[in-house]
């Protein structure tokens, strides 16, 4: 939510700070903004605009910003006022002196402006972040280097946020902020990056350094700083990138979300590299739970949002089934506010793509106050969540651009299969050579994508009938129930139109009567070794037909028994029912990435969303 660059060196920043925004603006697209400080004359200059960051290449060609080496950028989802230019970032202290960007939300912004108005401020939106620009600025017209003025700023916020300032008067330095809202710098040579995430500087470099919760860091084209809001040095963990630019880029395809969609075979295969050890038994490195803890273990909670909820629905089949562990899944934001009941025997399971999701920081927080163990499955490599969590599967799929999860989920699903199997190596609730099956059964699933992935050309044409459809029904049962209601969300999200999942055994207990002629129904029919689901699923879509529903079928190859009832049949590979939905996803994202496409909408940046969302 909101991507945020800093650049100080060489390079003329304003290239670099609009790259850096292009390559996060699936960050939030509501209004785009740029500063920089210009050389020899202790001034800035600003350019922003509302709307997606095209609107401020226009603004900066019709006129251009000065040569600068120093700057800062932003591309906003709105919280605090909407979508104007008024309110795009950067904002900037009464003297035009400091320019400050933010992501998060200043919890106690209304009485910071009172006061600030009532000593003469004067504010030009509505924003809670302009009131930091001007805080800095008092601080820093007081005597004391932005730094200083940051600490000290920081100390007075309350809520979430991630800043960064630029000075007029100091132009070689650049100073960020962070508390519960991501921050990353980038470690160049004779110049240094800030940003949401890598994706701000991956063109440049691939090292980075990694800022914990509640400080503050400086960079200058040389050197990099980290301190508390106290004042007291502190530092931060350098890493390496493990993807590069290309990773960043669309390759040919016309959406990021359909490039990802076609890399899962590859981030699937890259899920499971190295997870056996040398004796043959599942090895995960990240772990850092002794066996003796997860022995101690008598309940696991597994805590997300959005698609890495659905993630975590499959998760408690396949832990149930295999470890004997009973699991509960809870949305991330309703977990703390309902009490719940963990403790030092619970695992609290946090899953989550980015890291950064406030919901599931939050959530798991307040699960560590409680004592019990937290482990994420994580795909951002130095973000929050894996930080603050005692263990962590990551699941290395890469940089996930489209707004639409695709790639990030079936690599959660990974992780979490991977999570169950070696759960059940420690209890011993099953055999060794069982244990060998299941991994060998997913190291084949890349194929069986690929598999899916051939048919992506019916499923389009199939799509594009859809155009005027107003409503769509999932139905799934077992592991495919959280699949139907993925189904449902990666078209309310992109093509804006009325989509539901709903278990297959429940829709007699209401739904039903949504039925009428022509609802298309999109069914995901279990495996045949699982004679009873597979029989009531059927039930289930002959009811459905019977009232008039055109029924679109996912079953697998040589399932006949399901042909008198679909109307249109997609066929899956044969794969074990628990790891189907890795599988039976495929051709729900390829249907929602071509309705929306065929209806004109910004597939890789929806309306109304953003992708990573650090606001609770
Ligand atoms: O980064 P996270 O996995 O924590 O994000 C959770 C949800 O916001 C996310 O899955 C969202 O639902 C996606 N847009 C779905 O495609």
């Amino acid at each position: 939510m909101c991507g945020i660059v800093g650049y100080v060196g060489d390079q003329p920043a304003e290239g670099v700070i609009i790259e850096g925004l292009r390559r996060m603006d699936y960050r939030g697209y509501d209004s785009a903004g740029i500063a920089v400080l210009v050389p020899g004359e202790s001034s800035l200059e600003l350019r922003k605009k509302a709307g997606k960051l095209a609107n401020l290449d226009k603004i900066l060609a019709e006129e251009p910003l000065p040569a600068a080496t120093t700057g800062i950028g932003h591309t906003r989802w709105a919280t605090h006022g909407g979508p104007t230019d008024a309110n795009a970032h950067p904002h900037l202290g009464e003297e035009r002196r400091v320019a400050v960007v933010h992501n998060g939300i200043i919890e106690n912004f209304a009485e910071l402006r009172a006061e600030l108005e009532s000593a003469g401020h004067h504010l030009h939106s509505e924003t809670d972040t302009e009131i930091a620009a001007h805080l800095l600025e008092l601080e820093v017209a007081g005597g004391v280097d932005l730094t200083a003025a940051m600490e000290r700023v920081c100390s007075r916020l309350e809520g979430a946020f991630t800043f960064v300032a630029v000075d007029a008067a100091d132009p070689e330095r650049i100073v960020g902020a962070r508390r519960n809202s991501p921050l990353v710098v980038g470690l160049g040579e004779g110049e240094n990056f800030l940003g949401s995430d890598v994706a701000a500087f991956i063109e440049h470099t691939r090292e980075a350094l990694e800022i914990d919760q509640d400080k503050v860091v400086t960079i200058t084209r040389s050197g990099v700083s980290v301190t508390n809001f106290d004042g007291t040095p502190s530092e931060g963990r350098r890493y390496h990138v493990d993807w590069d630019l290309s990773a960043a880029q669309k390759d040919g395809f016309d959406w990021f979300m359909r490039k990802e969609i076609f890399e899962q075979p590859r981030a699937v295969a890259d899920a499971l590299l190295g997870r056996r050890g040398l004796d043959g038994k599942l090895a995960l490195d990240e772990m850092r739970l002794s066996d003796d803890e997860l022995r101690e273990i008598d309940k696991i909670i597994i805590i997300a949002a959005g698609t890495s909820f659905y993630a975590g629905m499959v998760a408690k089949y396949a832990i149930e089934h295999w470890c004997r562990i009973p699991v509960e899944v809870e949305l991330s934001s309703e977990f703390r506010y309902r009490d719940p009941i963990v403790d030092n025997g619970t695992l609290v399971v946090a899953i989550s793509q980015s890291g950064e999701t406030a919901d599931t920081l939050q959530a798991i927080r307040h699960a560590r106050i409680q004592r019990s163990k937290v482990l994420a499955i994580c795909n951002t490599n130095g973000s929050t969540i894996p930080r603050e969590s005692d263990a962590v599967i990551y699941t290395h799929a890469g940089p996930e651009i489209g707004v639409a999860s695709t790639k990030g989920y079936v690599t959660q699903l990974v992780a979490c299969y991977l999570l169950a199997l070696y759960l059940a190596q420690v209890k011993g609730t099953r055999f060794g050579d069982e244990i060998t099956q299941v991994v060998a059964q997913l190291e084949g699933m890349p194929a069986a994508i690929e598999q899916v992935l051939g048919q992506a050309d019916d499923i389009y044409a199939l799509a594009r009938e859809y155009t005027e459809a107003p409503t769509f029904l999932f139905l799934g049962r077992h592991a495919g129930y959280p699949v139907a209601l993925e189904g449902a969300l990666k078209l309310k999200e992109l093509a804006y139109r009325h989509a539901e999942g709903f278990a297959a055994g429940e829709l007699k207990h209401g739904p039903i009567a949504l039925v009428e002629d022509g609802l298309p129904v999109l069914c995901i029919v279990p495996p045949q070794g699982r004679d009873q689901l597979h029989d009531k699923m059927l039930s289930g879509i002959q009811e459905v037909r019977a009232r008039g529903a055109r029924t679109i079928v996912l079953a697998e190859a040589g399932d006949e028994r399901v042909t008198p009832f679909a109307d249109v049949l997609f066929r899956l590979p044969k794969v074990p029912v628990l790891l189907q939905p890795l599988v039976a996803v495929v051709p729900l994202q390829l249907f929602a990435c071509e309705l929306a496409t065929a209806m004109g909408h910004d597939v890789d940046q929806p309306r109304n969303l953003a992708k990573s969302v650090t606001v609770e």
